[in-house]
């Protein structure tokens, strides 16, 4: 998109705003099914997670992904976004057995990750394959945060209690269709995610039901000049090959499935907000902005480097700034960082706001979630309306005792009663 696109969005619908660029989210798709043409059955299911807008479900379905789910209500936007349930799959942690029963009773493809509610599972329903979520032990680049296939991490089923997981299976006589991991992990060095896809064809020959193998994500997108990427067409390259030798070992061609979302959605996001004002200070120049992490939390939770441009001075010379929200705790978006020279009432850019942004927004200090928009075909969509004062309050219940009650005046020489 263009910065005059940008701009004239934060004009006609207000900044804060979320802005998602729809052809960018399709080139990614492309990009990434282009990579593994070598394989015959290639299935991308969405993150849901990363962009969850109903908009972008459907834009994702319109393309021939499928949906990569954690919660029953991302299972309720996927189907309401049309995705049939054969293409949704719902990968949750540490969820009841009640909620994956919902799950499986709107026919979506279930994946377990513990012994404990496989069993359970397999004993109530034996005709419902599932699959399972494997823990390959695995630490591959990125930050510690996010990686979730090693050996203290909570997810998955580890590969060293794969005997106890085949005598659940033949107890329960329930049927594996699908193994998958998801190590969380940016794929900086492609050996070690071939490594851990190693370990998890290791563990597809115990099962002889199988139709998938889903290896997760974990690709890298740049998030500043010089970033390193995963290198998706060499990964095409050796996984799709190594995986048709597999099905040819295996006996039958699986479908090879990977469940993106940064990868797909991050880079076609831009989050706008307005320059409210510029403070000078003995150690720097605030910039503070008309938003906060209550909006984009990842520069505060992960230390996650958003590039951040001035709009309004594209021209102008580069200072050092630091950029700062308008909430009531440490709120920094960046640290003297190098920007084209800011004034108050400028527009600033920051990129790659469009994976686990909105979907981690919240109403911290009663503020409101922004706008959403979808710039398709040289044209912008509002996808979702910023927030007002009526919704902050809808789910809020009145006692009424406490809104008819007088207010009292506080009496500093009333005696200071104790409980005994
Ligand atoms: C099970 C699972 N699959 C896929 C993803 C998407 O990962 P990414 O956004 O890095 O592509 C996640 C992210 O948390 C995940 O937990």
């Amino acid at each position: 998109m263009k910065g005059k696109d940008l701009l004239g969005i934060a004009k006609d619908f207000g900044a804060p705003v979320y802005v998602y660029d729809a052809g960018k989210i399709q080139s990614q798709f492309k990009r990434l099914t282009h990579a593994f043409r070598v394989v015959p059955k290639l299935k991308l299911n969405y993150a849901a997670k990363a962009l969850s807008n109903l908009s972008i479900l459907r834009l994702l379905n319109n393309l021939g992904s499928g949906l990569d789910t954690v919660s029953i209500q991302e299972v309720q936007l996927g189907l309401l976004a049309g995705y049939r349930p054969e293409d949704i799959i719902y990968t949750p942690n540490g969820v009841s057995l009640e909620e994956i029963e919902e799950a499986a009773s709107l026919g979506v493809q279930i994946n377990i990750d513990n012994l404990s509610i496989l069993e359970q599972f397999g004993s109530k329903h034996p005709d419902i394959p599932v699959c399972i979520r494997i823990n390959p032990h695995v630490m591959a680049g990125g930050n510690s945060k996010i990686s979730v296939g090693h050996i203290d991490s909570k997810f998955g089923i580890s590969i060293h209690q794969i005997p106890h997981l085949l005598r659940i299976v033949e107890l329960t006589k329930m049927k594996i269709n699908g193994i998958h991991m998801h190590t969380g992990s940016d794929i900086l060095d492609i050996d070690v995610f071939l490594y851990a896809s190693e370990i998890l064809f290791d563990t597809a020959m115990h099962f002889k039901d199988l139709e998938f193998i889903d290896f997760g994500s974990g690709f890298k997108v740049p998030y500043k000049e010089g970033d390193i990427e995963t290198n998706v067409e060499e990964l095409g390259e050796k996984l799709g090959g190594r995986f048709r030798e597999f099905c040819d070992a295996y006996g039958r061609e699986l479908t090879l499935a990977f469940e993106p979302g940064k990868f797909l959605v991050s880079e076609a996001g831009y989050f706008l907000a307005r320059v409210n004002v510029v403070k000078q200070t003995t150690s720097t120049v605030f910039a503070g902005v008309d938003s906060g992490f209550n909006h984009l939390i990842r520069p505060m939770l992960y230390g996650a480097n958003h590039h951040i441009e001035n709009l309004s001075n594209p021209g102008g010379k580069e200072r050092y700034y630091s950029v700062v929200g308008y909430i009531c705790e440490t709120d920094t978006f960046a640290s003297n960082r190098r920007i084209r020279e800011i004034s108050e009432g400028d527009i600033l850019c920051f990129r790659n706001a469009g994976a686990y942004c909105f979907t981690m927004a919240s109403n911290y200090n009663s503020r409101f979630r922004p706008a959403e928009v979808l710039w398709m075909d040289g044209k912008a969509h509002l996808i979702r309306k910023r927030e007002n004062f009526e919704d902050l309050i809808r789910n809020q219940v009145d006692v009424p005792a406490l809104a008819e009650r007088p207010r009292q005046t506080a009496d500093p020489n009333e005696a200071h009663s104790r409980v005994k």
